[in-house]
């Protein structure tokens, strides 16, 4: 069984969604609490064993590489004001040398565009595949029971979680087959099914991990939904060829990419900080209190 040692990151993405947010910004640098969202991610890689971490950029997303870098006068200044929690978290979220690889995605054409991009950078081995905008609460944890699903069962491993039936239209959803491991046997996937069609309640967190002949397929794969190069399509066929398995995170997934489920996501993890859980509470509940007779007056006509 070959070991998973890297990771892909597509962040080449427009973020569309967030505008104006995001016209000099990327979303991935965009902030929950006090991490950018990448951060989130890099880390939950690190801690399920990743040694190589490998971004596909686009335009504009310069400053990902920059945050991932050293930054010697802001060590410096800090370390001379004997700031030395502040100096050491840095350190410890910082990637050792050679750790991390950035190539170019020139033209948006797609999140399977995007992981093709990588194909160099993988090479002929399993990789993991994290989206930068969803982040998982507990946030570590989801790609550490991926790894150690694949570790038993090999192939190729989804991560999925539930949602709400009538929701299944918004989704990539797998269809559910017999146990495996701590996992179970993927039987199908539909991107974002008609109401009513889909095969189960378990939507794709954005998390897989993927074997390397997906590269081969997307090199031909054609257009699909949103005239993108969709990476479910090309999953399919190699569904044909080899074994997917699903993993059933418990925990939950936010969608950072759209301004409800990035303020969602803050509140959140905030909440579940204990340095600040008592005040954000106490905030909440004001605002709450605050906006309530507005609420009642609009549901009342
Ligand atoms: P999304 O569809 O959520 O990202 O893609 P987007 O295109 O940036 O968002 P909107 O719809 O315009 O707001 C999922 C992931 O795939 C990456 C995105 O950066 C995101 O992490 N992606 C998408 C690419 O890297 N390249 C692409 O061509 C498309």
């Amino acid at each position: 069984m070959r070991k998973v040692r890297k990771a892909v990151f597509p962040v080449a993405g427009l973020g569309t969604r967030f505008l104006p947010a995001t016209k000099a910004i990327p979303k991935e640098m965009l902030t929950v609490v006090d991490r950018p969202v990448i951060q989130y991610v890099v880390d939950e890689a690190r801690e399920a064993g990743i040694e190589h971490f490998i971004f596909v950029t686009g335009r504009n997303k310069a400053v990902i590489e920059d945050h991932f870098d050293i930054q010697f006068e802001l060590n410096h200044t800090l370390a001379e004001r004997g700031k030395d929690d502040q100096l050491d978290r840095l350190q410890r979220l910082q990637p050792q040398p050679g750790q991390t690889s950035f190539t170019r995605q020139q033209v948006p054409l797609g999140l399977g565009h995007a992981v093709w991009c990588a194909r160099e950078l993988v090479g002929d081995e399993p990789f993991a595949l994290l989206l930068p905008d969803m982040i998982t609460l507990p946030d570590q944890g989801c790609m550490k029971d991926m790894v150690a699903l694949y570790n038993e069962t090999g192939g190729s491993i989804i991560a999925v979680e539930e949602c709400d039936p009538s929701e299944t239209h918004k989704y990539g959803i797998v269809g559910r087959g017999e146990d495996a491991s701590t996992g179970f046997r993927i039987t199908g996937m539909v991107e974002k099914p008609k109401p009513g069609t889909a095969p189960s309640n378990l939507y794709i967190n954005g998390r897989y991990i993927l074997q390397p002949e997906i590269f081969a397929i997307l090199e031909s794969q054609e257009r699909g939904a949103g005239n993108e190069i969709q990476l479910t399509d090309a999953m399919l066929k190699l569904e044909r060829q080899q074994s997917f398995y699903g993993y059933h995170y418990r925990g939950r997934t936010f969608d950072c990419g759209s301004p409800e489920g990035f303020v969602e996501a803050n509140v959140a993890f905030a909440l579940s900080r204990s340095d600040m859980n008592e005040s954000m509470a106490c905030s909440i509940r004001t605002l709450l209190a605050e906006v309530e007779p507005a609420r009642r007056k609009v549901a009342a006509g």
